[in-house]
Parts: C-alpha cells; sequence; structure tokens
C-alpha cells in the first residue's frame, strides 16, 4: 500500500490523458476546464485506496475512479447553477465563464461520460458497478431537491437536514469506496461495511463543507464565502441557531432570512456571529467530530489490516481539518 498523495498522484496523470479535445469547442471545453481546475480529488483517491485494501491492484479501478470524478464535476457543474454560485476552485464557474445552457449541456455529457466508462469493465463488474452508479446518482438528485426545497421552506427539522446531507454528498463518497471493493470483488459484508464508513465520513464532509462556506478563509477556500447564507441554505448552522439559540438570536436570524439585500456583506457579518454566539458553530465541531469517529468506529471493525485502517484513519482526520 502507498501513500494518500501516491494515489492522488496517479489519479491525477490518467485524468490528464483522458482530457476530450473534441467539436464542439462549447460541449468539451468547459468539461476540461472544471476538471483541469482540481479540487481535492478525494473520491477517486477513495475508489483506489479501496481496491488495494481488498487486495487488487488500482490500476484496475482507475476508470471506475475517473467515472465517480467525472460524476461529482457534473454535480458541481449543475450545483453551481442552482446554487447561483460565481466561484469554484478559486476560478469562474461554467456558468459565469461561459452561460447556463453552456453549463447545462457540458453537465449532461459529462454524466454519459461518466457511464461510458464502466463499459471498459467484464460484464459481472460492470453491472454491479452501474447498478450502484444508478442508484446513488438518483439519490443525489433527490438530496440536491431536498437542498433546494429547504431554502423556502421555515420548518426543516434536523433529521431532514441530515437525510438531505447523506443524500447529496455522502452517498457518493459511500459508493467511491464501495466501488474499490467491486472492482477488487470483495465479498458482499465488506463491500457493506465500507460503504457504512464512506457514508458517516461523508456526512461528516458535509457538515465541514457547510461550516467552512460560513467561517473559511476567503483567500483559499476557492468559492464565495457566506454563499450558503445569500441563498438561504439550511444548515447545521442555522437549525441548530433554531434549536439552542435565544429567542432574540432566533429572532434575528429569521429577519435576516427574510430578507436579499444587494450588498449581503452586513447580512453575511451578522448571521456568522449569531452562529458563533449561539454555540452553532461549536455544536457542528462536534458534529463533524461524531461523525468522524462513527466511520472510525466501523473502520475498526472492518477485516482488513492494521496499516490499511490506519491509512483510512489519518486520510478521514485530514478531512476534518480542512480549509478547503
Ligand atoms: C464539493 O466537494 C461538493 C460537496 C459535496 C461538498 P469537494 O469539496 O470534494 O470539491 P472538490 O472536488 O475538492 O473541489
Ligand atoms: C453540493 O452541496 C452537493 C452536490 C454537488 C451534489 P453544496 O452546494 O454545499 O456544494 P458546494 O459548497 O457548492 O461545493
Ligand atoms: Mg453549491
Ligand atoms: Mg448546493
Ligand atoms: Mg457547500
Amino acid at each position: 500500500m502507498q501513500s494518500i498523495d501516491f494515489y492522488r498522484k496517479e489519479f491525477i496523470s490518467y485524468l490528464g490523458n483522458k482530457t476530450i479535445d473534441r467539436e464542439p469547442q462549447n460541449l468539451y471545453a468547459p468539461i476540461s476546464y472544471i476538471l483541469g481546475l482540481g479540487g481535492k480529488r478525494l473520491r477517486p483517491v477513495l475508489t483506489l485506496v479501496a481496491t488495494e485494501v481488498f487486495g487488487k491492484d488500482y490500476n484496475k479501478a482507475l476508470d471506475a475512479a475517473l467515472a465517480i470524478e467525472i460524476f461529482h464535476n457534473f454535480s458541481l457543474v449543475h450545483d453551481d447553477i442552482m446554487d447561483d454560485a460565481p466561484l469554484r476552485r478559486g476560478k469562474a464557474t461554467v456558468h459565469e465563464k461561459w452561460d447556463v445552457n453552456t453549463g447545462i449541456l457540458s453537465g449532461d455529457a459529462m454524466l454519459i461520460t461518466a457511464y461510458q466508462l464502466f463499459e471498459n469493465y467484464p460484464s459481472d463488474i460492470f453491472k454491479d458497478l452501474a447498478k450502484l452508479f444508478s442508484e446513488t446518482a438518483l439519490k443525489v438528485c433527490e438530496g440536491q431537491q431536498y437542498d433546494i426545497d429547504f431554502e423556502s421552506r421555515d420548518d426543516v427539522t434536523l433529521s431532514e437536514y441530515l437525510t438531505m446531507i447523506e443524500y447529496k454528498t455522502a452517498v457518493l463518497i459511500a459508493a467511491a469506496l464501495k466501488m474499490g471493493g467491486i472492482v477488487a470483488g470483495a465479498d458482499q459484508s465488506d463491500q457493506n461495511e465500507i460503504y457504512r464508513f464512506g457514508l458517516n465520513l461523508g456526512i461528516a464532509f458535509q457538515l465541514q463543507d457547510d461550516y467552512l462556506d460560513a467561517f473559511g478563509d476567503p483567500e483559499t477556500f476557492g468559492k464565495q464565502v457566506g454563499g450558503d447564507i445569500i441563498e438561504n441554505k439550511k444548515t447545521y448552522l442555522y437549525l441548530n441557531v433554531l434549536l439552542h439559540g435565544t429567542a432574540q438570536q432566533k429572532k434575528e436570524l429569521l429577519d435576516l432570512f427574510s430578507i436579499q439585500p444587494k450588498d449581503p456583506s452586513a447580512k453575511i457579518a451578522t448571521i456568522k456571529d449569531i452562529f458563533k454566539e449561539s454555540g452553532s458553530a461549536q455544536r457542528t465541531q462536534s458534529a463533524i467530530f461524531d461523525y468522524s469517529n462513527r466511520a472510525f468506529a466501523i473502520l475498526d471493525k472492518l477485516k482488513i489490516s492494521a496499516d490499511n485502517k490506519s491509512l483510512l484513519r489519518s486520510f478521514g482526520e485530514s478531512l476534518m481539518v480542512r480549509k478547503v
């Protein structure tokens, strides 16, 4: 087993050799653009690592890893349209650089390209990968729809929120790991357990994403800080003010969420203060820690080597303290 960095580099070099340079330019250039902007490459790395953890060569999983990274980037292109986001990985989003129609169609082509990559596998593996992928992709759509529906609701519960982030984010991280298990031919119970590890890690990951959206450093975060506040997102930060804040904090938050000022900077600053003073920021940090620990408890029970456990654990820990 190699280091996480090794698998990331191997993946990036595989991706580099596969970039599509084809006509029409306006369909394919945005695809190369978004895939070339980088990002953490978390999901493909998990697929490669899981393949090795279950005893097969990561090279076998490169196409599955590429499929999951292309799907992820497709979901970001459409997500940025839905969230009206100007910035992604420190650069203009696809719909800002081109336009919304380009973002829709290039996104569609990415989704199809992702599926095509499974054709490179023998039929039994193809079937399992495609089945998992379809279930996962549909859940992501459901999660994304809940996320949008919640923007205009003021009665979202914590449990609804947790389901929403499980669907929009955690299932893909879980599937990335399980795909490694499928490619490696791991037995069903191992596949299910690594999936559960990924699901809990993925929930922690989205909680951290919500936290960074408010408290990230604009210099390094790569996305518009405060974007969730501007879009009325019902995040863990927001919901915990309503659950645990003072009457005054709740009222101020609800009032601020009902207005859409032209310059949102004062609104964002006040809401961040409320997140901190109500204890909501701290509660979010604790929840990130809790879900990560649930993931690590599942990891501990996996029938894999101690070295592999500690590799996956330190990868999980690095996600908890990430700044991007
Ligand atoms: C962003 O995912 C979307 C979420 C599910 C929070 P990442 O934070 O993995 O994005 P990149 O690929 O590293 O840019
Ligand atoms: C993204 O959630 C989930 C998917 C893209 C499916 P967010 O909307 O929070 O992701 P970011 O913050 O824009 O990366
Ligand atoms: Mg978004
Ligand atoms: Mg979104
Ligand atoms: Mg976010």
